[in-house]
């Protein structure tokens, strides 16, 4: 049988993209990595994409001339590359009505935060770090999920709750996140090339917590 195919779609460091690269490497995740895409032509993502000797693209609508043909250019690079599963690793734009028709149920995001709380408009990066800690939360953490045209509101795959240390700093709390996203994100990944999770449209309520069976030391907390 093939290898299960990922594409990563990233704009900032890459860090996570790096903790899949590792686990591909090492085995622990059954895939092969097509490419790494992203907006921005001095992110560590392309770098680190490089680095490991996979595919890299740089395509934004500055690159291509404009936004519809960045959307099309993403596509074509997507349809050829006959992937599975497109994995967005901090990116921090949508992804065009072009690529969602290509994968439909296809696309997993990781946010930094336990949505539905701290998701939407604005919430990104940063951002949701230093909301968390302004708002007083003694507990915040990780949400993988499904990727619809709703952008935060595709179906949940996993949460872990990461705790917030009274007097934290939005920095200290973001290395906190990270390290669970690293620990995460590549366990869903798999979960989907062993075909223990199969894309699909339901919304079923409860489905997060039977990711739980995938991971170690469910419940999910990183205490
Ligand atoms: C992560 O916190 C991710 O959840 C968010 O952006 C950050 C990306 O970090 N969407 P990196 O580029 O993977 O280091």
């Amino acid at each position: 049988m093939a290898k299960y195919r990922i594409g990563v779609f990233a704009s900032g460091g890459g860090s996570n993209l790096q903790a899949l690269m590792d686990r591909i490497r090492s085995g622990e995740l059954p895939a092969d990595l097509a490419f790494v895409l992203s907006n921005n032509s001095k992110s560590g993502a392309l770098a680190k994409g490089k680095a490991f000797g996979c595919r890299a693209f740089h395509v934004s609508g500055f690159s291509e001339g404009g936004e519809d043909k960045a959307a099309a250019r993403m596509a074509s690079i997507v349809k050829e590359s006959g992937i599975d599963l497109l994995v967005l690793a901090g990116y921090m734009k949508l992804v065009p009505e072009a690529v969602h028709a290509l994968l439909k149920n296809r696309i997993l995001n990781i946010h930094p935060a336990l949505l539905p709380s701290f998701g939407g408009a604005g919430m990104y990066g940063h951002h949701v770090h230093e909301a968390v800690v302004k708002r007083g939360c003694q507990f915040t953490g990780v949400t993988i999920h499904m990727v619809n045209a709703a952008y935060d509101e595709g179906q949940i795959l996993l949460q872990r709750i990461v705790p917030v240390a009274p007097g934290s700093t939005a920095e200290a709390v973001a290395a906190d996140v990270l390290e669970s996203e690293h620990a995460h994100y590549w366990q869903v990944v798999r979960a989907f090339a062993l075909g223990e999770l199969k894309p699909t449209e339901s919304a079923e309520p409860g489905r997060a917590v039977a990711m739980g069976r995938f991971l170690d030391g469910f419940p999910p907390f990183d205490l």
